[in-house]
């Protein structure tokens, strides 16, 4: 693919981050532990990997996990463990390789010795703890190593939203109450539910309240996005017919970044089909429209899961269509939380008071020719 699609993207595909990137980089370094949340793919992990790279390079400890990928305490115990142990022994799944010591995987007992003073402070874990004692041992870990190596430490959280939901929400309670002890590692927390997100590390009830910075995800200027795909089309040979044909990629997506990704890739499949070696307005529409194809079932899906009561498909046209969002006939309690409900769901965002935007405006696009 010319254009990178799905997952984190590496640096050299990283669009108008630099500013940003930098800003992280600092703060973590100085010991600041910080909180993104951003609706799905607006490039939270991508961002965070290359902060990760950029501190290993400085010399920090570097590890991460993701929830998303967890499934309770022990496999987030597990998780934390493999994560902090890979900076020393380089095997990315320390425990397991220890753990299963009698079996002699290969460098099995080389990976011992890597870890065996850690036995110092902590013990290494035993296979047979309990849950909740592999979990303390974990969150205890990240200060541990640090300090025992004379290293400082980023922790990467990805999805931390889900630990509450595979863990239980005590596990917050519990994290911080370790966290706030240790004096050598920044966390980098991340989360696509925006509100839950919102709600740990603003609410004062709440475990993480005041724990991290919380910094928004900056726009990625219009400049930005067409200095790189210009630069992608050129060096395929791609002659670019008028700068107004790559700002239209950018005002189709709205910036969206994955949408960006998508409709550059389908304009570069549509010159390849037809044997151009040019793109122009009329290839950006072609290639806008067939995005739109590739991004029915996903908006589909997503149409189902929060159009399930009437109210709310209305809201959503109207918002769509730019009209006002209160009706005579509804009332004013019922469209609010239809508002909610889609702002939960990242579909809508809150611009100002009783201003709302789609996230996706392709999805705002859809939603104006589906009904
Ligand atoms: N700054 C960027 N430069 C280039 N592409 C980007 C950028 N941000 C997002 N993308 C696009 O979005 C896709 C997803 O990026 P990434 O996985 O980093 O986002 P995310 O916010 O972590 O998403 P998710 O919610 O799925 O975890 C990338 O494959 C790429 O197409
Ligand atoms: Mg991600």
């Amino acid at each position: 693919m010319l254009f990178p699609l799905g997952g984190p993207v590496p640096e050299s595909e990283l669009v108008g981050r630099k500013d940003f990137i930098m800003s992280l980089e600092t703060r973590l370094s100085e010991g600041q532990s910080i909180m993104l949340a951003g609706p799905r793919r607006i490039g939270k992990t991508s961002v965070a990997n290359e902060v990760s790279r950029r501190l290993k390079k400085k010399g920090f400890y570097v590890a991460s996990v993701d929830f998303f990928r967890t499934s309770n305490n022990r496999s987030i115990a597990e998780a934390i463990i493999n994560s902090c142990l890979e900076n020393r022994t380089g095997v990315r799944k320390t425990l397991n390789a220890v753990w299963d010591r009698a079996r002699l995987l290969a460098g099995a007992a080389k990976i011992a010795v890597k870890v065996e003073d850690l036995e110092l402070n902590l013990g290494f874990p035993k296979r047979e703890m309990d849950d909740e004692t592999l979990l303390e041992y974990a969150l205890n870990l990240p200060d541990v190593l640090a300090s025992k190596d004379n290293k400082r430490m980023l922790m990467v959280f990805d999805e931390f939203q889900d630990a509450g939901h595979v863990a239980g929400q005590d596990i917050y309670k519990k994290m911080r109450s370790y966290f706030q002890l240790q004096t050598n590692v920044s966390y980098l927390f991340l989360g696509s539910k925006e509100g839950m997100m919102q709600s740990l590390f603003g609410g004062k009830k709440h475990a993480f309240y005041r724990f991290a910075t919380v910094l928004p995800i900056p726009r990625i200027s219009e400049e930005s996005w067409t200095v790189y795909i210009g630069r992608k089309f050129e060096e395929k040979g791609v002659k670019i017919s008028s700068d107004y044909a790559l700002k239209e990629i950018g005002r189709l997506s709205g910036g969206h970044p994955q949408d960006t990704m998508l409709i550059s890739n389908e304009a570069y499949y549509t010159l390849l089909e037809a044997g151009e070696k040019k793109l122009t307005m009329e290839i950006v529409r072609i290639a806008y429209e067939r995005a739109m194809v590739i991004l029915t079932p996903v908006f589909d899906e997503i149409l189902d899961e929060v159009g399930k009561k009437s109210i709310v498909r209305e809201v959503l046209h109207r918002l769509a269509v730019g009209d006002a969002i209160y009706m005579e006939k509804k009332h004013p309690n019922d469209i609010k939380r239809a508002i909610d409900q889609l702002i939960v769901s990242a579909v809508i965002k809150k611009e100002s008071r009783g201003k709302y935007r789609f996230v996706e405006p392709m999805l705002q696009e859809y939603v104006l020719r589906s009904y």
